[in-house]
């Protein structure tokens, strides 16, 4: 018995491997497939997902001493918090640290897992995060599990995960796949290549951007806002906060909308200024004001595609994953540099919880250039496959170590 789980920026799925060998995504009680990851740290107790998620609501007719209160206990995007020696302040002075944020919500999506689906205690966890997580950011992520009641940890990285999860859902895709993924505050990209015996083999390692997502898009409307409100009215949206989480949020509603039509309103009015806002945001704006970022991860597609030219790796299939690759000029840009359109099926904001369920199979190993050590390699082994530093003794990877071991010997 074993539980998936997708720990998002944004939002954070669940899935178990039914015993047709397929992926099933689970619900929480709210009857919600993505979870916010969002916590509400009160004085009484906790609150995660949609019941924190919605206090928010409420924030703007709160009186300001409220929405301090309520404000500075409610904690989003806590994966990007992620860090050693990393804390978070609350309004009464007291201090908690992420790994205990992550691990109310590891515990929330356990025990809905546990109450709905298994109707029994489960202690073994599939859990995935973005390729470029340090081991010290991995060793935070396992040491959360453990702290939700998980006693076995398994990691596995994003973009591997959401190939596999495709692959489950019964997508076409060709013997040589590049992997997307652009969600709420990560990119990660990856290729990977069909073999000989029909297993996905991963010969490069995946790259990434550990801080590019929706919430930076969701921020650059917002800093664009603030300064035209300054500028009209002498002062920003919160005298009193960095952000004003609900303005925040119509934002972000603003962005998505931009994905589907060609202009957005945006309309809020500021209790704590007393000021009223209100403007129409173009799509074209949207995109020039986001462009930097976006360029930013089609250079590292470039990269990945020189790498892979180098090594004679051909791409048939490209896959889009994440929320954030819903904006069309991602698409529209990943087409001019790639030889196959970019596909998305309906499984993308699930994707990588569905492929967090499976074993991973073989691994290839780059072989073409000399390692400069056989810790290089296993290093890169290590990062392709998600994998953190205590489950190297598993039977696959000593396999892997010990094949490059007897090369490097051999040299
Ligand atoms: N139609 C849309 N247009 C633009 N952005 C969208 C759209 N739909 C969702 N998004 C954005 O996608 C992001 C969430 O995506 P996703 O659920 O893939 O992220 P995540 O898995 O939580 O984050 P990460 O994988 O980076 O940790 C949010 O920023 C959301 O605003
Ligand atoms: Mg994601």
């Amino acid at each position: 018995m074993k539980l998936g789980i997708d720990f998002g920026t944004s939002f954070s799925t669940m899935c178990v491997l039914k015993e047709d060998g397929k992926p099933h995504v689970l619900r929480d009680a709210d009857g919600n497939e993505k979870i916010p990851s969002v916590v509400y740290w009160g004085d009484d107790g906790v609150k995660v997902g949609q019941a924190a998620s919605d206090i928010l609501g409420d924030v703007p007719s709160m009186d300001d001493d409220e929405k301090v209160e309520t404000l500075g206990r409610l904690v989003k995007s806590v994966k990007r918090e992620l860090l050693p020696r990393h804390t978070i302040a609350l309004p009464d002075g007291s201090v908690i640290t992420p790994v205990e944020v992550v691990a109310e919500i590891l515990k929330y999506l356990k025990r809905n897992a546990e109450d709905l689906y298994f109707h029994a205690k489960v202690s073994d966890v599939s859990l995935t995060h973005p390729a470029t997580f340090t081991e010290a950011q991995k060793k935070l992520l396992t040491n959360a599990a453990k702290q939700a009641g998980f006693s076995n940890v398994r990691l596995m990285a994003e973009p591997i995960a959401a190939a596999m999860g495709y692959v489950a859902s019964g997508a076409k895709i060709g013997k040589g796949v590049l992997v997307f993924d652009l969600g709420g505050g990560t990119f990660d990209l990856a290729y990977l290549q069909k073999g000989t015996d029909g297993e996905y083999h991963f010969p490069v390692p995946p790259l990434g951007d550990a801080r590019c997502g929706g919430d930076d898009f969701d921020q650059i409307i917002y800093d664009w806002a603030d300064k035209r409100m300054k500028e009209n009215c002498g002062s920003g949206f919160s005298e009193t906060f960095d952000v004003d989480l609900p303005f925040l949020v119509l934002c972000r509603q603003a962005k998505e909308r931009l994905s589907r039509s060609d202009s957005a309103k945006l309309r809020y009015y500021s209790s704590s200024t007393s000021q009223s806002y209100s403007e129409m945001l173009a799509k074209d704006r949207f995109e020039d004001m986001i462009s930097a970022k976006v360029d930013a991860t089609i250079s590292l597609v470039e990269r990945m595609m020189g790498v892979l030219e180098e090594k004679n790796l051909p791409v048939d299939t490209v896959l889009l994953v994440g929320g954030s690759t819903r904006i069309p000029v991602i698409a529209e840009k990943l087409k001019k540099i790639l030889p196959v359109e970019p596909i998305r099926t309906i499984d993308t904001d699930t994707a990588v919880v569905m492929g967090s369920v499976y074993e991973i199979p073989a691994v290839e190993v780059n072989t073409s250039r000399p390692a400069a050590s056989s810790v290089e390699v296993l290093d890169q082994v290590n990062v392709a496959l998600g994998r953190d530093e205590k489950s190297r003794d598993s039977d696959l990877l000593r396999q892997v170590q010990v094949a490059l071991l007897r090369r490097q010997l051999n040299k």
